[in-house]
């Protein structure tokens, strides 16, 4: 894309039912990396995320605990969801609930307008429901068991819990008006959905034909009001779809100039959701006559011992659990270079360990302070000028410039993993690059002094075209080595440095004073709460 134009991107809206695991912060981490690489691009960014706290499961759960559904999300946005951002670095632009009163106006205006233009009738819904899904479900959707606490009933497949029945009076959306509009849409926009797997079984799913939903409840009240029938609160998915338009100004006269702005976004969610975004949520969009999104990504799963990890099935990982030990950017990096975006992923302490050491530690850590301590010890911490570039020197010149473009192309197909492995080639080619150079054996005779300047300025060169391109993946990391490379002083702010032109070469000036810099990802302890957890 061109630099300034507009990239909204969001997360799902986490459920407050529970505390976050790393599935969640897994979501969160992927879309912060695109946030902040088109951020620094100079893409016109916003990154929202937050909470969905209406519907049966919250109030549930509040009752269970003796309070108010209110109560109940206001501790765990507080206690949990907001502290999570921090945990893994997440620069999100806003945080928005779906009690916030921005929120609950906007919902109440995009319902009462569909109702005004017969999108909506009323009848009878009788069929199941997991409330741990907040779904309607079809037989399709659910199983038997014959041994067990449940034997004999129907379990919904994902949760394997009971699903009830329902028979009420509800408020239908016409959603099977849209089968075909939908079916076109992703016949001429063939990313909207992604990856192609996800993409295929939401057109299989059209296919098969489209059922009206029932987008009301009145069996209970917690949520937002059906505006012309106030017995009803409105059905917790078409409530909470709609943050993503609320958040950036829908149905608030006098932010239409933002809304106009941001909208569309790239909604990044986990594909066992895709269907609500990718099926209902452009329905309603095209129902109101508003754009649909640019682009639906449903990734994969982080499984433990092969299945979907889950803090119901009790398998699910804190995500502080991980970065106590080996810090956020580790938490960042791992998800995202080890499990290809879109498929799903196992989850082990050993491969954890394993990449942080081989990759991190040894792989970038040491090349940067290798590369800071020669400079300072041979040039007294001065950046050297580069003489004449012999054909070792332009072959790094070209990895740079490779790595950041083929990184840029990957970020904008969300492959982040294949731009993490682009940039890496910068890594392994510099640490190639020194063991032959071998900069130490140069230092020692005067006669090359101009080549080991020439070297090590290459190196310090490269680390600087690092430092941006890994910015949005390793914000901490970076920023330490960025003031550590002089770079601070000498080009300004890393946040600043403009992403997409990070692979021109010569942009360090000679003569930065670097400054001392300890291991970028240190040593972890065998004996620390890792090791316990590979136990
Ligand atoms: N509240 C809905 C989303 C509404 S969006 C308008 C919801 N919330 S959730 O808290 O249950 O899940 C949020 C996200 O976390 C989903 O994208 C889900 O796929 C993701 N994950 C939950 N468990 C996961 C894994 N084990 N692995 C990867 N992502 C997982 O659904």
């Amino acid at each position: 894309m061109a630099s300034g134009d507009s990239f909204y991107v969001t997360t799902p809206i986490f459920y407050v039912n529970d505390v976050p695991h790393i599935g969640h912060a897994y979501t969160e981490v992927a879309a912060d990396v695109l946030a902040r690489w088109h951020r620094q691009a100079g893409d016109d960014t916003w990154l929202l995320t937050g909470t969905d706290e209406h519907g049966q499961k919250i109030l549930r759960t509040a009752t269970a605990n003796g309070v108010t559904p209110k109560e109940w999300a206001d501790r765990l946005v507080e206690s949990a969801w907001k502290p999570l951002l921090e945990t893994v670095d997440i620069a999100n632009d806003d945080f928005i609930r779906t009690t916030d009163a921005r929120h609950e106006t906007g919902v109440a205006a995009f319902i009462a307008q569909l109702h005004n233009d017969g999108h909506i009738y009323e009848g009878e819904y009788e069929g199941y429901y997991c409330v741990g899904c907040e779904e309607y479900k079809q037989l399709d959707d659910l199983m038997e068991t014959e041994s067990g606490d449940y034997a004999g009933r129907l379990l919904c497949k994902i949760h394997a819990l009971p699903v009830e029945v329902l028979k009420e009076k509800n408020y239908f959306f016409r959603m099977s008006d849209f089968q075909q509009q939908l079916l076109d849409l992703y016949a001429s926009q063939p990313d909207f959905v992604q990856p192609e797997s996800v993409r295929n079984e939401i057109i299989q799913f059209v296919k098969q034909g489209l059922e009206d939903l029932s987008i009301s409840r009145s069996t209970f009240d917690w949520g937002v009001q059906v505006p012309w029938d106030p017995s009803h609160v409105i059905y917790v998915w078409f409530d909470a779809l709609l943050n993503y338009v609320t958040a950036v100004g829908y149905g608030d006269p006098e932010r239409r100039d933002e809304f106009r702005r941001r909208w569309p976004a790239t909604h990044i969610v986990g594909k066992d959701i895709a269907r609500f975004h990718a099926v209902i949520w452009p329905a309603m969009l095209m129902a109101a006559g508003l754009p649909v999104p640019h682009r639906v990504f449903g990734h994969g799963w982080l499984l433990v011992g092969g299945e979907k990890m889950s803090k119901s099935k009790l398998t699910g990982i804190a995500p502080q659990q991980i970065t106590d030990v080996f810090g956020s950017d580790a938490f960042r990096y791992y998800f995202l270079r080890a499990i290809p975006f879109g498929n799903d992923g196992s989850f082990s302490w050993e491969d954890l360990s394993a990449r942080y050491q081989a990759e991190l530690a040894n792989g970038f850590g040491n090349l940067a302070s290798r590369v800071v301590a020669m400079v300072t010890r041979y040039f007294d911490g001065s950046v050297p000028a580069p003489g004449e570039y012999l054909d070792a020197d332009l072959a790094i010149q070209r990895t740079v410039a490779t790595a950041a473009s083929t990184a840029d192309a990957a970020i904008e197909r969300l492959a982040i993993h294949e731009a993490i492995a682009a940039v890496w080639t910068i890594v392994d080619e510099l640490n190639g690059y020194l063991t032959e150079q071998a900069p130490w054996v140069l230092a020692k005779d005067p006669t090359t002094a101009a080549r080991l300047g020439t070297v090590l300025y290459t190196a310090s060169e490269g680390l600087r075209a690092l430092a941006v391109l890994l910015s949005p993946v390793l914000p901490k990391a970076t920023a330490t080595l960025w003031s550590a490379l002089g770079a601070e002083s000498a080009l300004g702010d890393l946040a600043a440095q403009p992403l997409r032109a990070a692979g021109e070469w010569g942009q360090l000036p000679s003569g930065s004073r670097v400054s001392a810099l300890a291991g970028l990802f240190p040593r972890i302890e065998e004996s620390g709460p890792a090791a316990a957890g590979a136990a």
